[in-house]
């Protein structure tokens, strides 16, 4: 199924469980090509993970659950005991792939609980592992869409809202979350323009939040992250609106690098900052952001970012690809279910519980 305004899939399954593979957008080649990949093997997911092809909480979950299927046809479809075997090897290898996004965990939680299931053969249990993902994919979908009716309310008419990363379609099955709530405003008549961080060093944000949000029609100003304070000073920035990789109980947000920085200079501005997320990136077992793993990644993304050596020979390098906004600095955090505020571990609970 595709977006109508956007007429892309982030990711796809194609053909039967048995004979099936996954078809993905390739985000690293965006906005300049527009190219889809075919993953056929698990290896293949997860590179396409780790590369940052698919990427977003979301979407990342979505593609491991559909890797997990093919994965799980890697001793044959004899006996429901190899599918169930090879589902948990793949389920293994899948989760190595990145460690922030708890959506990962969570879509392979939920294909792990399947493959316990009773099948009569290897192909019953393959086709409800299928299923399975399709649900979970179907489920992403929905989600952001409510996503989106929730947080639309909260965009006043002449808004600017800043956003950092990519948390829109590309990032989720359909739709997004932080993008859901612009999208959704959009649509409703709001007007509004989006400033979009560039989001150092991967530049999700002029490459894929930038191209979304043209290809909407909704006005979008690219800024490089560090002039977002001077854009909130000069009186440009009435809201900010970001995704979430990983959201603890008590409500502190592991988001794109560069985040935390973001929410710090709208409180310096009083500009509310917003958090949204689906529940599944909601991990309660987690007390506070403190044990939110926080990937670390390849220093050539920082000194030979897209194809041009931009640092001296052998330089030190720190490359976290994500940092934690505390509670205290987030107004809202905009889930399928509504708003959550104030952001204490009392109103997550209760959220998510109800
Ligand atoms: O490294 P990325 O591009 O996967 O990081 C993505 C983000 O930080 C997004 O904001 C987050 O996953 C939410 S996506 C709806």
């Amino acid at each position: 199924m595709s977006d109508d305004a956007l007429g892309f899939d982030t990711v796809r399954w194609m053909g039967g469980a048995a004979d099936g593979w996954l078809r993905l957008i390739d985000q690293t080649r965006l906005p300049v090509d527009f190219l889809e990949i075919d993953c056929r093997d698990a290896p293949g997911v997860w590179e396409a993970i780790k590369m940052l092809r698919v990427r977003g909480a979301p979407a990342i979950g979505v593609a491991a659950a559909y890797g997990a299927v093919i994965g799980a046809r890697s001793r044959g479809l004899s006996e429901a005991g190899a599918v169930r075997e090879a589902l948990h090897e793949a389920a293994d290898y899948l989760a190595g792939s990145r460690p922030t996004a708890v959506n990962l965990f969570w879509a392979l939680d939920r294909m792990r609980a399947v493959a316990q299931t009773d099948a009569s053969n290897g192909l019953a249990l393959l086709e409800a592992l299928l299923a399975e993902a399709r649900a979970i994919e179907a489920l992403d979908r929905a989600t952001c869409r409510a996503i989106g009716r929730h947080g639309a309310p909260l965009i006043e008419p002449g808004d600017g809202v800043l956003t950092h990363c990519n948390a829109g379609g590309l990032a989720t099955a359909d739709y997004g979350t932080a993008l859901a709530v612009i999208f959704a405003a959009h649509e409703r008549g709001t007007p509004l323009r989006v400033f979009a961080d560039e989001t150092r060093p991967l530049l999700q944000g002029a490459r894929l939040t930038a191209w979304e949000l043209a290809r909407r029609k909704i006005p979008v100003t690219l800024i490089c992250d560090n002039m977002a304070a001077q854009v909130m000073r000069e009186g440009k920035v009435q809201r900010v609106v970001v995704g979430a990789d990983r959201i603890a109980a008590n409500g502190d947000t592991a988001n794109k690098i560069g985040t935390y920085g973001v929410a710090l200079l709208a409180h310096a501005h009083q500009i509310p900052f917003y958090v949204a997320a689906p529940a599944s990136t909601f991990d309660l077992s987690i007390a506070d952001g403190s044990l939110i793993p926080i990937e670390e990644r390849d220093p050539r993304e920082i000194t030979h970012g897209f194809g041009r050596q931009t640092a001296p020979d052998s330089v030190q390098v720190y490359n976290p690809a994500f940092d934690v906004t505390p509670a205290r600095l987030i107004a809202g955090i905009i889930t399928e279910r509504g708003l959550i505020s104030p952001v204490d571990r009392e109103t997550i609970a209760r959220q998510l519980s109800g």
